[in-house]
This record gives structure tokens, sequence and C-alpha cells, in this order.
């Protein structure tokens, strides 16, 4: 960190409050701000981190009309399940405060305020749908209409859903009211624009020049929308849920939720500090040069925290701009968009519900995974090996090695040290290196690799002790083995403090089996963390196996989803065009009894039917029958069909197969949406030739 700064405010986006968090967040925000944190506190470096749910804007309205609840019943259950499953997961926010807040509703409007009174702001009256009868202005995703290109009758003010079509509500046939389905007027409305063309200039020089240092798919965003040309950005909105605009004449509008969210970090720091003296006055984290700023975020947020926030801060005046802004692209899972309205993620509440005490197993995975550089992939089979291979066969069974024989050979007091060999001392120079590394690492935001680094050392350990095989040495060479026990049990605690910021609840457990109360950063690489006789405690295993059926569970549970959301999106395909009376007549549709049924071979998809069709029997005894050949093995086993009684298609002209087979006729499906087959039948029996009219 550079020497000017001291100390540091780390930020870590505010999930909006409408719905629960999910692996996403987790892999692209939480985990990597909380490693940074931990990291800086065991450093010894004064560090404040701050997080808080974003409770106002357009989701958490849509979220309590889906509900049927009130926005305020939507963001108090949303924030404490968020609350309280961060606390859970080990997120070690100092202040996770919220937007609905007293202390921020102040804060924001006083912002407001001061550059509303300091003439920062441009008005502009522009024209905005309406609806007359319920007297609100609609955002774009509010608005429904006729696509201009495809005609469906509702696509949504920014897209069609249908052919996919990016829009703007006033290229909508009809625009009408999503909600009420009310037709809209255009009318005018006053808003508020931040002027960020007169800023372009101080932001291109301060990012493009002197942030050279940020990510690159931060600093390319940026670069991006500074080559495109800034313009001026409205920060109010026409809606009746967030923070009063604080200016006569303006009623009925609100500070956009853009505005107001960053300034919800100011406000928990004010609530944070107001109620700890000892932590110093909240503008000494905000406002003092010697104040590091760091925000950590998703990359959907890139524009808002590295051009539009600092843009306010600047015209504020007073506050100091972040320096770095690390923020990671997406996570998906199994190879799919994560989604909160199609319930598609895997959602932190559930994670810890349902693999309990695994905090740390997912907090490795996303971080072995974390989407630092492009978006990845999530999969449980993943997160099953990366678990079983590396935590369990790598970091967990070197720590239960060295501590099970400790207890075995020593009755769990550190032994003494004998003599170093050549491959001792090879073995040590390998992982004194490992902390300027990690440092390095850690403080470039790189944490994947930071985490690969620690479990290096882990590598090392696991490796040193198959190699030295003291089970077999004890038989020759006790004074070798008690060398070879106290280098593994530096090590294993050397591992404690490197995995500290990664995996905080084991690292905690294995401190505890070492009875190590004191631990520091700044120790790590020393062989002399646990001193000779030093009386340990009982070991337990650090990790255990994750099984199939836990993976094969969560896997069916995303497959159900996918099911779930195929089926509510269904839409039949369109009615065809009208026919006569007489083309109906032309159809011969009988029911027909399935008297025998097998499948074809070589022709995997083909069943071959055959049917009683209420023809004379061509021998002249039995029931007259057809073959008739349909492509549905996937869906029934033959022997599901015969006795059916089944509609079909009498007069089709026959058709004949590659290998001579002909089949007389088509027997009626009808396709789930989802592509699956079920035939038709009758809800009484009829007698077969029954004719469908
Ligand atoms: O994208 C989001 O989820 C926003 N609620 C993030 C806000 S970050 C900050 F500005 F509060
Ligand atoms: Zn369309």
């Amino acid at each position: 960190m550079d020497k000017n700064f001291k100390r540091t405010t780390v930020t870590s986006a505010l999930p909006y409050a409408n719905g629960p968090v999910h692996i996403g967040h987790l892999a692209g925000v939480y985990v990597p701000a909380d490693i940074y944190v931990r990291y800086l506190r065991l450093k010894g470096r004064d560090v404040l981190f701050i997080g808080g749910s974003d409770e106002h804007g357009v989701p958490v309205t849509i979220r309590a009309r889906k509900e049927g609840i009130t926005v305020q019943e939507v963001v108090d259950r949303y924030h404490n399940l968020i609350k309280d499953s961060f606390e859970r997961f080990g997120i070690s926010f100092d202040v996770y405060s919220r937007t609905t807040s007293k202390t921020h509703h102040k804060l924001a409007s006083d912002f407001f305020k001061k550059l509303y009174d300091e003439g920062k702001f441009v008005e502009r009256v522009s024209e905005q749908f309406y609806d007359e009868q319920t007297g609100h202005f609609l955002t774009d995703r509010n608005i429904r209409g006729e696509c201009p290109r495809c005609h469906t009758a509702d696509a949504y003010g920014d897209q069609c859903e249908h052919c996919g079509a990016t829009l703007s509500p006033e290229e909508l046939i009809n625009p009408y009211n999503a909600e009420t389905g009310n037709p809209l007027v255009k009318r005018e409305t006053k808003h508020w624009y931040l002027p960020l063309d007169k800023d372009q200039a101080w932001l291109e020089k301060w990012i493009l020049e002197d942030h050279k240092e940020w990510r690159p798919n931060v600093y390319g965003q940026c670069k991006s929308w500074l080559d495109g040309g800034l313009h001026p950005r409205a920060v109010t909105r026409d809606l009746d849920w967030g923070i009063p605009v604080p200016v006569e004449g303006a009623e009925g509008k609100v500070l956009y939720v853009w505005f107001d969210a960053p300034i919800g970090y100011i406000s928990n720091t004010k609530e944070l500090c107001d109620a700890h003296p000892e932590l110093g006055s909240w503008e000494t984290w905000w406002k003092d040069p010697e104040t590091r700023l760091v925000h950590f975020i998703g990359k959907d947020n890139i524009v808002f925290h590295c051009i539009v926030f600092p843009a306010m801060l600047k015209a504020h005046g007073e506050y100091i701009l972040p320096d770095n802004v690390p923020s990671n692209e997406f996570l998906n899972l199994e190879g799919n968009k994560i989604s909160t309205s199609k319930n598609y993620a895997v959602w932190l509440n559930e994670y810890l519900d349902e693999l309990p005490d695994r905090q740390d197993e997912l907090r490795y995975v996303l971080t072995a995974n974390a989407p630092e550089t492009k978006d990845n992939d999530f999969t449980w089979a993943d997160f099953q090996a990366r678990c079983n291979n590396e935590l369990v066969a790598v970091y967990g069974n070197f720590v239960n090695r060295a501590l099970q024989l400790t207890q075995k050979y020593y009755e769990g007091r550190v032994p003494e040290c004998g003599e170093l060999n050549d491959y001792d001392r090879e073995t040590l120079a390998e992982f004194q290196g490992v902390k300027e590394k990690l440092e390095s690492l850690l403080e470039n935001f790189k944490f994947r690799d930071a985490q690969k680094e620690a479990m290096n050392l882990a590598r090392i350990g696991n490796k040193y002790i198959a190699d030295c095989e003291p089970w077999k040495v004890i038989k020759t060479d006790s004074d070798r083995v008690r060398t070879i026990i106290y280098i593994s049990l530096q090590l294993t605690a050397n591992l404690a403090i490197a995995f500290e910021p990664f995996l905080p609840f084991s690292s905690k457990r294995l401190r505890d089996m070492l009875a190590m109360d004191e631990f520091q950063w700044d120790w790590l690489g020393r062989t002399d963390l646990l001193p000779t006789d030093k009386q340990l405690n009982k070991p337990s295993l650090l990790f255990s196996k994750i099984e199939d059926d836990v993976i094969a569970f969560q896997q069916q549970k995303l497959a159900d989803t996918i099911k779930a959301n195929e089926a509510a999106n269904y839409k039949a395909e369109p009615i065809k065009d009208t026919i006569s009376f007489d083309d109906f007549q032309k159809l011969d549709i009988r029911v027909g009894t399935v008297l025998e049924c097998e499948r074809v071979p070589k022709m995997k998809k083909l069943l071959k039917f055959r049917i009683a069709d209420g023809s004379s029997p061509s021998t002249g005894a039995g029931v007259g029958s057809r073959t008739i050949v349909s492509g549905i093995s996937q869906w029934y086993e033959p022997e599901q069909l015969i006795g059916k009684q089944v509609l079909f298609v009498a007069n089709l002209a026959p058709r004949e197969f590659k290998n001579g087979l002909v089949s007389e006729g088509m027997i009626l499906s009808a396709e789930n949406y989802d592509g699956t087959i079920s035939v038709t039948t009758v809800e009484h029996e009829v007698k077969p030739g029954s004719q469908i009219s």
C-alpha cells in the first residue's frame, strides 16, 4: 500500500433488498472484499469495511407488486435475510446498515441540497409516459405495448422478449401501464441532471492517466465511456418510493437510486462511527486525503463508481475519491446466467442451511474460480472436485497427518527440532518465499492467485510429510521423526495464518487445535510459531468429503428451476390460418385400439403399432387392423401402450420408410412445452374405428 495512506475505507456494493444474495454476488464482490479486509486487519492496518442494503429503486417495488406486499415489507424481509446470511457466511462487515435509515435519508438529502444550492445541477423538462388514471409517471420497465418489429402485444419499454429487439418506450405501439393496463399519454416533467459533460476533462486525466493500475476490465470500461463522451444524467425520478427531492416544487419526485445508494456508504460509516467514537470521526474515513478509499463492485456497477459517484464527490468538494475500484466480471451457474427474477441461483441462505458448516468450502471454490478477468462458470461438479481433491486431500490431509502423529508419538506436545538435513532446508526455503508473494498478490487484488499461493504452502507440507514418511522412520530413527514433526507443525501454524483471510472458519478451528491464541500476518514464514513442549489440543478433521448425493441434490434443484421457468414461459405456437368446414371434413380421424407395439430394429426413434381400426378383418376372422409407425419411442416403452385407445388419422396417404416398412396413418400426440410427447386418447372406451367429429 502507498505509504501516504494511513487508513483504508473499504466499501462493497450495497445489494438490492429485492431478494437474497447469491453466489454471483459473493464471488463478484463480498468474498474478495472480505479477504482484502481480513488481510489488512491481520497486518494491523486501520480499516473499516462498509456494507448495507440498497432499499430504493424500482427492483424492490417490482418485488412488492409480485408478492402482493408493501415495499417496506419487502425491504425489511430481504435486508434482514441478507444481513443474517452475510453474518453466517463470515463476511466481516464493520457495519451493515440500510438506505432507508434516518441517517441516510438526511445525509443523502443534504448532499443533494448542497449541490442544488450551489447550482451544480441543470434542470431539464422532458416528456415522459404518464398514466392519467393513477397519476403516475412510468419507468421503461413498467411500460408495455405492441412491438414495432414483431408485433407481439406485450413488449417491454426497453426490450421485446419475443424477438429480442432493444426498444425505447417511444417505439411501442399503443403503450400501456404494465401493471394497470391503462393507456399512457406523454406529459412534461422536470428533473435535475448532473452535467457529466463538464467533468469529462478531469475524469479523463484522473482515470486514464493517473489510474492506469486499475484492472484492465475496469479501465477499459471507463475508457469506452469517456471515449463516447459524457452526457448529463438525471439524478431524480418520478416515483413514490425513495428519498424525496428536497426542493420546492419537486413533490412526487425522489432521488434516483444511483444517486442515493453510493452515499449510503458514507451514511453507514457515519452510523458506525457515531456509535463507536473510538473509531474516530466518520469524516476522517471519507474526507482525509490520508484515507484510501476502495470500492468492491460487480461489473454492472463500474460506471457509477468510477464516473458518476466520483463526479458527485468532486462536485460536493469535501470528499476523497476512490483510489481503486476492483470490479469482477460475472459468475455463471452451470453454463447459464444467474437470475434473481428467474430464481436461477445458488442462494446464500439456502446454501448455509443445506450445507451446514461448509462456509469455507464455498469461499474456497468461489475464490479459486473467481471471475477476476473474465466471466466464469460455477458448477457443482467442480465444487465437489475442488473440495475433495484440494481442501480435503491436500490441506486437510497434511494438517491431519501432522497433528495425529504429534498425538501418537508425543502425546500432543510439540517435539524438539533436531538437526536439519538438506531436504528440510529446501522445504523451508521454499515456503519462506510465500509471504512476499502472497502480500504482493493481495495488495494488487489478485485473490485467486493469492489463494493458490496459500494452497501451495499446503502442497509443500503435504509433499514433505509424504516424502519423509515419519510413520516408517519411527521404527529406526526417532530423532529424525522429531524434526519432521516439528517442521510439519510449524508449516501447519503458518497455514492457519496464510488461510485466515480466505478460510476464516477452518483457520479458527486449526488455531484452536494448535492452541494458538495470538497470531499476526507478519509472523508468516517463521519456524518457531509453536515452541517445543507446547501442548496442543485434540485434533479433528479440518475438512470432510462432499458426498455425491449432496451434489446430485443441488444439480436437481437447478434442473427443476429451469423446467419450471420453461413451463412458465411457454407460449403456444400461433394458431394456424382459418380453414373451412369442408377442409376439416376431409380429415378422417378415428379411434384405434393398440393390439401390438414394438421397437423397430435399427430405427431408434420408431415404434411400430398394430392398431384395431374397425375395418373388416382381411382373413374373415379376428378384428381388422392396420400398421402405423410413430416416432415416439423416446417417450414410451412399447408395453405401456398396448391396450390403449389412441386417436389416429385414418386417411393419410401411406408413407414408406427406408427399410420398407409402411405406415398407414398417423397417431395423434400432444407435444408439451419441453418437447415431451403424450399420445391422445379418449375418455371412455369406444369401439375401434369410432369417428372423431
Ligand atoms: O447493482 C446493485 O445491486 C446495486 N444495488 C448496487 C449499489 S452499489 C452502491 F452504490 F450502493
Ligand atoms: Zn418483438
